[in-house]
Protein backbone atom coordinates (compact mmCIF):
# COMPACT_ATOMS: atom_id res chain seq x y z
CA UNK A 1 0.00 0.00 0.00
CA UNK A 2 1.31 3.28 -1.02
CA UNK A 3 2.84 5.32 1.58
CA UNK A 4 2.37 2.59 4.44
CA UNK A 5 5.70 1.43 5.72
CA UNK A 6 5.58 -2.08 5.21
CA UNK A 7 8.03 -5.25 5.56
CA UNK A 8 10.06 -6.40 2.73
CA UNK A 9 10.27 -10.02 4.40
CA UNK A 10 9.17 -12.19 7.57
CA UNK A 11 9.28 -10.48 11.19
CA UNK A 12 12.35 -11.21 12.29
CA UNK A 13 13.87 -9.74 8.45
CA UNK A 14 15.98 -7.06 8.77
CA UNK A 15 15.45 -5.03 5.74
CA UNK A 16 12.62 -2.66 5.90
CA UNK A 17 11.32 0.65 4.06
CA UNK A 18 11.35 4.04 6.61
CA UNK A 19 10.20 6.74 3.84
CA UNK A 20 7.88 6.73 1.01
CA UNK A 21 7.86 9.92 0.47
CA UNK A 22 9.45 12.62 -2.31
CA UNK A 23 13.37 11.48 -2.76
CA UNK A 24 12.00 8.34 -1.07
CA UNK A 25 14.70 6.44 1.15
CA UNK A 26 15.24 3.35 2.04
CA UNK A 27 16.94 2.04 5.84
CA UNK A 28 19.10 -1.49 5.71
CA UNK A 29 20.08 -2.56 8.23
CA UNK A 30 22.35 -5.75 9.14
CA UNK A 31 21.21 -9.18 9.70
CA UNK A 32 19.59 -12.30 7.94
CA UNK A 33 16.96 -11.90 5.16
CA UNK A 34 15.08 -15.29 6.15
CA UNK A 35 14.43 -16.71 9.68
CA UNK A 36 16.34 -19.84 9.70
CA UNK A 37 13.79 -23.22 10.81
CA UNK A 38 13.27 -24.49 14.30
CA UNK A 39 16.32 -26.16 15.63
CA UNK A 40 18.67 -25.43 12.14
CA UNK A 41 20.81 -23.31 13.80
CA UNK A 42 22.67 -26.33 15.63
CA UNK A 43 26.10 -26.66 13.98
CA UNK A 44 26.63 -30.50 13.20
CA UNK A 45 30.00 -31.76 13.59
CA UNK A 46 30.95 -34.04 10.62
CA UNK A 47 32.65 -37.41 10.72
CA UNK A 48 34.55 -38.76 8.29
CA UNK A 49 35.42 -42.51 8.60
CA UNK A 50 38.17 -43.43 5.96
CA UNK A 51 37.21 -45.61 3.60
CA UNK A 52 33.62 -45.39 3.96
CA UNK A 53 31.31 -42.71 4.56
CA UNK A 54 30.81 -38.76 5.88
CA UNK A 55 28.01 -38.15 8.22
CA UNK A 56 26.76 -35.89 10.48
CA UNK A 57 26.94 -36.18 14.67
CA UNK A 58 24.72 -34.61 16.88
CA UNK A 59 27.35 -32.55 19.22
CA UNK A 60 28.29 -34.17 22.24
CA UNK A 61 27.58 -38.16 20.94
CA UNK A 62 29.98 -40.48 21.50
CA UNK A 63 32.19 -41.57 18.74
CA UNK A 64 31.99 -44.79 18.83
CA UNK A 65 28.14 -44.39 18.63
CA UNK A 66 28.42 -42.03 16.11
CA UNK A 67 29.84 -44.52 13.78
CA UNK A 68 28.44 -47.65 14.90
CA UNK A 69 24.86 -45.44 14.43
CA UNK A 70 26.38 -44.43 10.60
CA UNK A 71 26.38 -48.30 9.70
CA UNK A 72 29.84 -48.70 9.83
CA UNK A 73 31.30 -51.98 11.68
CA UNK A 74 33.61 -51.10 14.83
CA UNK A 75 34.59 -53.16 18.12
CA UNK A 76 33.86 -52.28 21.59
CA UNK A 77 34.15 -55.54 23.26
CA UNK A 78 33.40 -54.08 26.71
CA UNK A 79 30.49 -51.94 26.26
CA UNK A 80 32.78 -48.76 26.21
CA UNK A 81 34.49 -48.66 29.31
CA UNK A 82 38.34 -47.67 28.47
CA UNK A 83 38.82 -51.71 29.60
CA UNK A 84 39.50 -53.23 25.87
CA UNK A 85 40.66 -50.82 23.34
CA UNK A 86 39.17 -52.55 20.94
CA UNK A 87 37.15 -49.19 19.60
CA UNK A 88 40.42 -47.62 18.97
CA UNK A 89 40.09 -45.37 16.18
CA UNK A 90 42.91 -43.32 14.37
CA UNK A 91 42.39 -39.82 14.26
CA UNK A 92 43.31 -38.91 10.46
CA UNK A 93 42.92 -34.85 11.06
CA UNK A 94 40.33 -32.61 13.02
CA UNK A 95 40.66 -32.41 16.96
CA UNK A 96 39.05 -35.02 19.02
CA UNK A 97 39.43 -33.09 21.94
CA UNK A 98 42.04 -34.12 25.29
CA UNK A 99 42.50 -37.76 26.18
CA UNK A 100 40.16 -38.26 29.93
CA UNK A 101 42.73 -39.70 32.47
CA UNK A 102 41.02 -42.92 31.76
CA UNK A 103 41.75 -43.49 28.23
CA UNK A 104 45.21 -41.95 29.31
CA UNK A 105 46.06 -44.52 31.84
CA UNK A 106 44.25 -47.69 29.77
CA UNK A 107 46.23 -46.81 26.34
CA UNK A 108 49.53 -46.23 28.44
CA UNK A 109 49.18 -49.65 29.33
CA UNK A 110 49.34 -50.99 25.87
CA UNK A 111 52.98 -49.79 25.58
CA UNK A 112 54.07 -47.70 22.45
CA UNK A 113 51.33 -46.40 20.81
CA UNK A 114 50.87 -43.17 18.16
CA UNK A 115 49.15 -40.57 19.93
CA UNK A 116 46.69 -40.37 17.21
CA UNK A 117 45.57 -43.25 18.22
CA UNK A 118 42.21 -43.20 20.72
CA UNK A 119 39.76 -44.74 22.41
CA UNK A 120 36.38 -43.86 20.46
CA UNK A 121 34.47 -44.64 23.76
CA UNK A 122 35.89 -41.82 25.24
CA UNK A 123 35.56 -39.35 22.68
CA UNK A 124 32.49 -37.00 22.39
CA UNK A 125 32.50 -35.32 18.69
CA UNK A 126 32.19 -31.51 19.13
CA UNK A 127 34.02 -30.35 15.63
CA UNK A 128 34.71 -32.10 12.68
CA UNK A 129 36.84 -35.39 12.80
CA UNK A 130 38.24 -38.01 10.25
CA UNK A 131 39.02 -41.64 11.16
CA UNK A 132 40.23 -44.83 10.23
CA UNK A 133 38.33 -47.79 12.69
CA UNK A 134 41.01 -50.15 13.46
CA UNK A 135 38.90 -52.90 14.40
CA UNK A 136 36.61 -54.74 12.81
CA UNK A 137 33.87 -57.39 14.33
CA UNK A 138 33.11 -58.43 10.94
CA UNK A 139 36.67 -59.41 10.27
CA UNK A 140 37.17 -60.89 13.27
CA UNK A 141 34.28 -63.13 13.59
CA UNK A 142 32.56 -62.06 17.24
CA UNK A 143 30.40 -59.69 18.25
CA UNK A 144 31.20 -56.34 18.16
CA UNK A 145 30.47 -55.93 22.02
CA UNK A 146 27.61 -54.52 24.54
CA UNK A 147 26.60 -51.12 23.16
CA UNK A 148 28.29 -48.49 24.90
CA UNK A 149 25.90 -45.83 27.48
CA UNK A 150 24.88 -42.84 25.49
S1 LIG B 1 37.75 -49.46 25.36
FE1 LIG B 1 36.29 -51.01 25.21
S2 LIG B 1 34.76 -50.12 24.01
FE2 LIG B 1 36.21 -48.55 24.17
Amino acid sequence: MPGTPSRLSSQSSSISETDHGPGRSVKLTAGPLFDAPQGSSKIMPTVTVDGEKSFEVEPGKKLVLAIEDAGIDIMHRCGGNARCTTCRVEILGGDPGPQTEIEQARLAREGDIAPNIRLSCQIRVHSDLWVAVINRAGARGIPAGPRPAD
